[in-house]
């Protein structure tokens, strides 16, 4: 049934969620199918491929994608628990399962996954996670994939539902003093073991901060966790409903290696802006956008200068993988080169030109410009 409902038509905020992995896989497969190992990608709720609408699903996403950049080079695995939607997805995918490129299984993302984990050896793994609620979700299902040795490329994209999350920390509840032990305790149990930890709790229970705040700081939180796990970069986009604007689902993307997060910083950046900014700025004066892209321009600069300042010697490269992280999806790369060019121009920053072409690139390395 809830299938049924879901595939009807897609909704503005699952538009976006399929941008960031739709815009992700081309500039990330075509990088990793040089390496010489075969790529995996599972898609470990995958639904029917389809919605009833006629638009792609994140199992046709994934195959055209791969089909593009890493023809005969990898291997798609779909699961699905639902009868109708494997079944559905099967017929669909047919010409690729024929081909040995595709395997479509029927069963529970958490028993699948269990063995699928420490069975891939030295392969390159993409990992997408997109559960309707939370469960299939536990940190424990990922760890076999975070466990991975640290030689071989792996990254994840989660989706997690916002209102599942709001709904398990029983904010309400827990602040009112009302009482039912049980039933509280295992949905806090619930929430801790996908958030892989209890952080969460004095986070949602905060009573100084909205919910929009709450979230994202728990977000934050699910991020550090995923780095203590070993996987370095990371990032969330928040998916907000098209109409109210409320946080509906929070993407997380991580990964062991920087160019990842560069990519997925940048293209995160573009299909939230586009999606939720674009809209906004259509019905605004263009003065008014005008200024709103000065301060975030100067705002950019300003925290190139601080992190320059911090961090002096470093690279255009290395400035700009620690500017995705601190503030993932912020900026776009062309922005972030533009802001380094400017600052160059007033004499904020100084650089040694390393390739000696004496041009900006990647490799110059950035200093203050009183060092
Ligand atoms: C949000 S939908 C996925 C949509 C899909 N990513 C897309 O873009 O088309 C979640 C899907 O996971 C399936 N599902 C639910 N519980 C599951 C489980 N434990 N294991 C595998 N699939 C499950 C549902 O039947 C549903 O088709």
């Amino acid at each position: 049934m809830q299938d049924k409902g879901f595939f009807a038509g897609k909704r503005s905020w699952s538009r976006l969620k399929d941008r960031t992995l739709g815009d992700y896989l081309p500039p990330y497969l075509a990088k990793v199918a040089k390496r010489r190992r075969r790529i995996v990608i599972v898609d470990a709720f995958a639904g029917a491929g389809k919605f009833d609408d006629g638009t792609a699903g994140s199992p046709l996403i994934i195959c055209q994608a791969a089909e593009k950049h890493a023809k005969g080079r990898y291997d798609a695995v779909f699961i699905n628990k639902d009868r109708g939607s494997h079944t559905k997805l099967s017929h669909l995918l047919s010409r690729w399962v024929e081909a040995g490129s595709v395997v479509t299984l029927r069963g529970s993302a958490e028993e699948w996954l269990k063995d699928l984990g420490t069975q891939l050896g030295d392969r390159t793994v993409f990992l997408y996670m997109d559960p309707f609620g939370l469960k299939g979700c536990e940190f424990s299902i990922l760890q076999p994939f975070l466990d991975r040795d640290r030689r071989y490329s792996t990254e994840i994209l989660t989706s997690l539902d916002a209102g599942a999350i709001h709904r398990l920390a029983t904010r309400n509840v827990v602040l009112d003093g009302r009482k039912d032990p049980s039933t509280m305790r295992s949905y806090h149990d619930r929430l801790s073991a996908v958030l892989g930890g209890d952080y969460w709790k004095d986070l949602m229970w905060d009573t100084g901060s909205s919910a929009e705040e709450r979230i994202i700081a728990v977000m934050s939180g699910y991020r550090s966790q995923l780095q203590s796990a070993g996987m370095l970069y990371t990032g969330s986009c928040p998916i907000r409903d098209g109409h109210d604007g409320k946080i509906q689902r929070i993407v997380t993307f991580c990964s062991r290696h920087e160019d990842a997060l560069v990519i997925m910083n940048d293209n995160m950046h573009r299909a939230y802006h586009e999606a939720v900014e674009g809209s906004r700025w259509d019905c605004t004066l263009p003065g008014i956008r005008e200024s709103e892209m000065n301060n975030h321009q100067a705002a950019l600069r300003d925290v190139v200068l601080r992190t320059v300042t911090e961090f002096p010697g470093q690279s255009r490269r290395q400035v700009r993988v620690r500017i995705a992280q601190s503030h993932f999806m912020e900026y776009a790369d062309r922005d972030y080169n533009a802001a380094v060019k400017t600052l160059d121009e007033d004499g904020r920053v100084g650089w040694e030109d390393v390739r000696g072409t004496r041009r900006h690139n990647d490799d110059m390395k950035l200093f203050p410009s009183d060092t």
